[in-house]
C-alpha cells in the first residue's frame, strides 16, 4: 500500500465521469478523498486560483482531472502552476488524467513531470462515457449524431476501466514516473459506435456526417457555448485525423487484465435506460 493514501486523496473533477467513480472505489477501500470541483468542501475551481491552495490542505495525493479539456490552449500552463504549488504544499503524489495525440495536453504532461511531484500520467483515449455522460446523450436520445468526422477508428476506452487504473496506480507501489496510454480493445468510427449503442438500445439512430460549420451551427442552434463548439471542432480535426488509430496494452499493464469493449459498455449502458427517447 502506498503510504501517501492515508491522507486523503483529492480528487479533481470528482463528479465526473473518471473521478466519480475513483472517488467510490477509494472509499469502498475504506481511503479518505476529498473532491476537488466547484461543488466540493472547500470549493476548487480552475478559474479561481486562490481556491487551489485551501484545497490542497492535508492533502496526500492529487488525482488532475482538468476541466473542460487538456486541448484548451493555456491548460498545459495552468497544471503546470497547479503541479507545483501541490508539491510547494507537500503534496508528493500526482496522477494526471490525459489525452492523446493533443499537442496541449502532451505539453501537460511535461509541465506535470517537471513540478517536482512523483508522477503518473494515463494518456486516454476518447471515453466510451462520451456517449452516456457527455455531450453526445441528448442527439442519441434525440435520434440521430451528427458530427464533423469520417470512417476515422477510435479505441473508445471505458471510464471504469480508466477509474480502476487510477485507484492501482494511487495505491500501489511501482507507478511513479510511468506514463500509461489507456485504450479499450477494438478500433471503432463513431457511425460504427453509434450503431453499437442503436442495436444495445433497440432503435435505429443513424450517423451522419457534417461539416465543422454545419456542426457549429448546430451547436449554436442548441444555445451552447461558442468556446464549447470551438473545442469539439479542434478535438475532431486534431485528435481524429487517424493519429490515434491504434491499440495500446496499457489497461493490461496496469490492471493485469483486458479492457472492457465497446459492446459490454453500450450492453450495461442501455438497460439503464439512458438511451430511450
Ligand atoms: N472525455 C474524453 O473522452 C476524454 C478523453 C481523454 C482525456 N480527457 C480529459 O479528461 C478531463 C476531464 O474530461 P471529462 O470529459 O471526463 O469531464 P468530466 O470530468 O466529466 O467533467 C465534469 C467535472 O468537472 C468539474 N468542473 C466543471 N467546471 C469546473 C471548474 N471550473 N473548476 C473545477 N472543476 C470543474 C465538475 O464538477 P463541478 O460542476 O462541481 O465543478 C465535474 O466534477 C479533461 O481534461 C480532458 O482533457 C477526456
Amino acid at each position: 500500500m502506498n503510504p501517501t493514501v492515508t491522507k486523503p486523496t483529492l480528487i479533481l473533477g470528482g463528479t465526473g465521469k473518471t473521478g466519480r467513480r475513483l472517488a467510490e472505489r477509494l472509499t469502498a477501500r475504506g481511503l479518505p478523498v476529498q473532491i476537488g470541483s466547484r461543488s466540493g468542501t472547500p470549493p476548487f475551481d480552475w478559474e479561481n486560483s486562490t481556491s487551489w491552495e485551501p484545497a490542497l490542505d492535508g492533502v496526500g495525493a492529487v488525482y488532475i482531472s482538468y476541466y473542460p479539456d487538456l486541448a484548451v490552449p493555456g491548460a498545459a500552463d495552468t497544471v503546470g502552476a497547479f503541479s507545483r504549488l501541490a508539491v510547494e504544499c507537500g503534496v508528493r503524489r500526482l496522477v494526471l488524467l490525459s489525452g492523446r495525440g493533443e499537442t496541449e495536453a502532451q505539453r501537460a504532461e511535461e509541465m506535470l513531470k517537471g513540478s517536482g511531484a512523483e508522477w503518473t500520467i494515463l494518456r486516454c483515449a476518447w471515453f466510451s462515457q462520451n456517449f452516456s455522460e457527455g455531450f453526445l446523450v441528448d442527439s442519441l436520445r434525440e435520434g440521430e449524431v451528427a458530427l464533423p468526422v469520417g470512417n476515422v477508428g477510435e479505441p473508445f476506452v471505458d471510464a471504469d476501466d480508466i477509474a480502476d487504473a487510477a485507484a492501482t496506480v494511487l495505491t500501489r507501489q511501482g507507478h511513479t514516473g510511468q506514463l500509461y496510454e489507456l485504450t479499450g480493445p477494438r478500433l471503432l468510427s463513431f457511425a460504427d459506435a453509434v450503431a453499437e449503442i442503436g442495436r444495445a438500445a433497440g432503435r435505429d439512430i443513424p450517423f451522419k456526417q457534417i461539416s465543422h460549420a454545419e456542426f457549429t451551427a448546430a451547436i449554436a442552434e442548441h444555445e451552447l457555448p461558442a468556446q464549447f463548439a470551438w473545442l469539439l471542432n479542434e478535438l475532431f480535426t486534431e485528435v481524429l485525423d487517424g493519429r490515434n488509430e491504434s491499440l495500446t496494452d496499457g489497461v493490461q499493464r496496469v490492471l493485469g487484465r483486458a479492457p472492457k469493449d465497446f459492446s459490454a459498455y453500450a450492453t450495461e449502458t442501455a438497460a439503464t435506460g439512458i438511451w430511450r427517447n
